[in-house]
């Protein structure tokens, strides 16, 4: 969507993946979805070296709503866990330096059941330009199939005609596709910033896994929608929760680099472990991902061995040839870190004068330049990665 916005895949946190409907605020006092996580969420963010490091904008996921409409027809938090309505919020989270993000749903009702905007696109967007919402997310449950393309489109023309800067992110094509009928990614582009593809992740490696093969398989008929104001969105990041290893984080974090996905944490600030918070502040591959050119990367091929390599083309261009992004990650579950050889040729680099080479997970396995003609061993850990960066060189 060319609306100037979301020039890199947009970085932020997401309360969904991780605190999802807990509404239950004397069962749940630390986990609601409540005011109170979400300003404590905030202080975090911006105060532990999230917000440095380029993750700005703070989400809130379902749940928020109350149960129905106000009687003017606006919409309204609830009460109880949101008691200074969502302009308060608002400022706050701004105050912190932070950008505003919230959900809503184009049909009926949320996937949660509270109050969709169907019928009240116009209301709605003049809402949340009222509370200075910087990005909205708007899911596609309680909706017909066939009135997705209208309603996507007529509520992104009222969220232009706000006149507010507003990211625009839009769940429509993951309904379809996982429903069978490919969405049409070339319009997608042209109406949303970003859009969900396919199904959502859940705190596990096979669901991260499955969302990755799923891109593997469909990329090509999505990668080239890709760019600047406009990026595929594989969902959101499960580093510092249940269900993945230290190795397993690092691969996710490569693949969701190669795949320019956005980089949306859903993740307990409060109790995050440091391992799991290096892997989100890795400088080096947050640059990958936010690379200026805006190419999606791909699967090149799985190698024998159960290795995928995953490859994205970056800057710096070098006489006419681009650096690349090469993430080598291990489907094996036996045991021992598996040694490869590699030819740079094999993946297609072929510069004479060879390649500077980084590890970007460990910077003291590889820094140096790698000529064409030697192989590289690339030891990849169990469902872990090796992620490197190649620089051509000049002379
Ligand atoms: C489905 C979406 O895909 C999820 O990311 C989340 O927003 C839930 N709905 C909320 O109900």
């Amino acid at each position: 969507l060319d609306n100037g916005l979301a020039q890199r895949p947009p970085m932020g946190w997401m309360s969904w993946q991780r605190f999802r409907c807990l509404i239950d605020c004397n069962l749940y006092p630390d986990d609601c979805i409540s005011d109170t996580l979400f300003r404590q969420m905030a202080d975090r963010m911006s105060e532990d070296g999230y917000l440095e490091a380029g993750y700005e904008y703070l989400i809130i996921d379902d749940c928020w709503l109350a149960m129905e409409r106000d009687e003017q027809g606006k919409l309204q938090p609830d009460p109880f866990r949101f008691p200074y309505g969502m302009k308060n919020l608002s400022d706050y989270v701004h105050s912190k330096g932070l950008k505003f993000g919230m959900y809503e749903d184009i049909g009926t009702r949320t996937c949660a059941g509270y109050p969709g905007i169907q019928g009240y696109l116009e209301i709605d967007a003049n809402t949340f330009a009222e509370w200075d919402v910087d990005y909205i997310k708007i899911d596609g449950c309680n909706a017909e199939q066939s009135e997705y393309e209208q309603g996507y489109t007529d509520f992104g023309m009222f969220l232009n005609n706000t006149g507010r800067p507003i990211v625009y992110s839009c769940s429509w094509p993951a309904y379809l596709e996982t429903g069978g009928t490919p969405a049409n990614y070339p319009y997608l582009a042209k109406i949303c910033n970003l859009w969900r593809n396919w199904a959502d992740i859940q705190d596990s490696y096979n669901s991260m896994t499955t969302i990755a093969d799923w891109f593997a398989k469909n990329q090509d008929r999505f990668i080239t929608s890709a760019g600047p104001g406009n990026w595929n969105d594989p969902d959101m990041l499960l580093i510092g929760n249940f269900g993945l290893s230290t190795e397993q984080e690092k691969s996710q974090m490569a693949l969701w680099a190669i795949m320019a996905a956005p980089l949306l944490m859903s993740v307990d600030f409060r109790t995050i472990d440091q391992q799991s918070k290096d892997i989100l502040l890795n400088k080096d591959v947050i640059a990958i991902n936010q690379d200026e050119l805006g190419l999606q990367g791909r699967r090149f091929k799985r190698r024998d061995e159960d290795v995928d390599i995953w490859i994205r083309e970056i800057a710096p261009i070098v006489n006419g040839e681009y650096s690349h992004a090469v993430a080598f990650q291990s489907r094996r579950e036996d045991g021992a870190p598996r040694a490869m050889q590699i030819f740079l040729s094999e993946i297609g680099l072929n510069n004479p004068f060879g390649y500077f080479v980084t590890d970007l997970f460990e910077p003291t396995n590889f820094k140096r330049v790698v000529n064409r003609t030697e192989e590289v061993l690339v030891r990849v850990k169990p469902s872990g990665v090796v992620f490197l960066k190649l620089v051509p060189q000049a002379n």
